[in-house]
């Protein structure tokens, strides 16, 4: 594909983010060839550096994050001597001024009006001022060549999504903007459309008639790492299930679009969000549990509590684990139960959906012949694992007639060859191509926050009496295995 010239401002450039995900997503873009031919990629920072020293500190980052490694000691000069440091000021004038004449003269070089990307990988308060600055100086007037990508959190809730929104779509053009949910790049998560609608054999029970429940599950083995200050103010609740969970949601309860365009599947994510039954804020104790995980041992090593992690208030009433339920209120979900949970410090990385279907009508086997453990079930295993997975009951091979269950199994890696890209990769060449499908519109981020924001304000209301409540290595506090099994179900973990 014949890309037009490009040039990347990464605002945020000696950042975490730019140093493990967005320099090795588009190392591996230029190893792919779906970089343009002629692009320039900036890393902009406050304090002074120089290319030199700013290429070696990417360079670290490539050899420990990056997918691919430069073997043979060639490739990453190459895609690296067209990456440039410049340190700004993001709140003077100036900056801006410099960015916009550094265009106009790499326009000329070119001999092209190139495209622009303008990546704010910054803390939350600096975007609306990056926003606003660049729309002043007329940055980013030309809709057609110039695109913004606004990493998350997205506001801080409903009320401040909404000013954001209303900020943006004051200084910009929907189509130049772009929210990002990593999750969407993800190629398993992606898969569950293909699998959806790229084939009849489900979707005809994919519906209250067959399915008795869904289940998705994000767990982590990390703590909060270094990113204590920020977690403090956010919790698990914004920091996974307004964006990242909510949006797995989407892709399972979603209907049929009627094509791939960007803004008709973005519509039917929208009418699930809106679909989703509101919570009444006396409810939220019987369909949300919040916990925060101790201190104690992981994996054979001793960790910290959540209240003792850098930057944490040493009584956060922050939660670091939330199971929920949630119900859909349409034609097709009606009744149908969809739990989710999240949390950090759990026994295992993993994420998954699962689709458990009803039991069969009529049981014609004597009972003593099944072993029941949950057949008729769909997996998704997102991540580290990815495969799909279907358990259905089995004879197993006998005399007798004794049922067990089996799995029919589609596992990635044995599938293809080829290596997944990682999501930064897809969205970023996404941005490039100026293909929206996999970014939140504004409507979608605060139907999102709408959903949650009964819990926020249950949570806020009355601080929680018992935590640290579960123990770093565990599935989380026992009131979330207690959500569940009200109703007859307990949590699906990898099979
Ligand atoms: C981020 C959250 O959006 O997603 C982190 O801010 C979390 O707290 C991360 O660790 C999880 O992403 P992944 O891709 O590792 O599942």
């Amino acid at each position: 594909k014949k890309l037009p010239p490009t040039i990347i401002f990464i605002f945020g450039g000696s950042g975490d983010l730019t140093k493990r995900k967005l320099i090795p997503a588009l190392y591996n873009l230029y190893l792919d060839h779906f970089m343009p031919e002629k692009y320039i990629v900036v890393g902009i920072g406050r304090s002074p550096v120089s290319d030199e020293d700013y290429r070696s500190k990417l360079l670290e980052g490539m050899e420990e994050f990056s997918r691919r490694k430069d073997h043979n000691g060639k490739s990453w000069p190459a895609f690296a001597e067209n990456v440039f440091y410049q340190s700004r000021d993001l709140e003077s004038d100036e900056s801006y001024k410099g960015i916009y004449e550094y265009i106009e003269q790499q326009g000329k070089t070119w001999g092209v009006q190139p495209n622009v990307m303008f990546y704010l990988s910054v803390a939350p308060q600096l975007a609306p001022v990056i926003a606003t600055k660049l729309a002043q100086h007329k940055i980013c007037d030309d809709t057609q060549h110039t695109r913004i990508v606004f990493e998350k959190p997205f506001g801080h809730d409903l009320q401040s999504a909404k000013e954001l929104n209303k900020l943006l779509d004051s200084l910009f053009k929907e189509e130049q903007i772009y929210r990002i949910d990593h999750y969407l790049g993800k190629e398993t998560v992606q898969n569950i459309l293909a699998f959806r609608f790229a084939n009849a054999l489900f979707e005809p029970i994919w519906n209250n008639h067959y399915i008795d429940h869904i289940q998705i599950t994000a767990a982590e083995t990390i703590g909060v790492e270094d990113r204590g200050g920020y977690y403090d103010q956010s919790g698990a609740l914004r920091d996974m299930v307004q964006n990242h969970v909510l949006q797995l949601l989407c892709m399972i309860a979603m209907e049929p679009p009627t094509s791939f365009d960007s803004n008709e599947i973005r519509n039917k994510k929208v009418d699930v969000l809106s679909a989703i039954r509101r919570i009444n804020v006396e409810d939220v104790h019987e369909n949300a549990v919040r916990g925060q995980y101790a201190a104690g041992w992981q994996k054979g090593k001793e960790v910290p509590g959540y209240r003792e992690e850098k930057g944490v208030e040493p009584d956060s009433p922050v939660e670091t684990f939330v199971a929920a339920k949630f119900f859909v209120d349409n034609w097709r979900w009606k009744n149908v139960p969809f739990y989710i949970r999240t949390g950090k410090r759990l026994h295992e990385k993993t994420t998954l959906v699962t689709i458990q279907f009803k039991e069969a009508p009529h049981y014609s086997f004597p009972a003593e012949a099944a072993d029941t453990w949950r057949p008729n079930r769909l997996t998704f295993s997102i991540q580290p694992q990815m495969d799909i997975r279907i358990r259905f009951q089995a004879k197993r091979p006998g005399t007798e007639m004794v049922l067990t269950p089996v799995d029919m199994v589609f596992n990635y890696a044995e599938a293809y060859e080829e290596q997944e890209p990682e999501a930064y990769e897809t969205l970023l060449e996404d941005v490039i191509e100026g293909n929206q499908t996999l970014f939140m519109r504004a409507d979608q981020v605060e139907a999102a926050w709408e959903v949650i924001t009964p819990i926020l304000e249950a949570w806020h209301k009355r601080a929680p009496v018992d935590f640290a409540n579960y123990s770093p290595d565990s599935w989380g506090p026992e009131d979330a295995e207690a959500l569940i099994a009200r109703d007859g179900h307990f949590w699906a973990n990898l099979p």
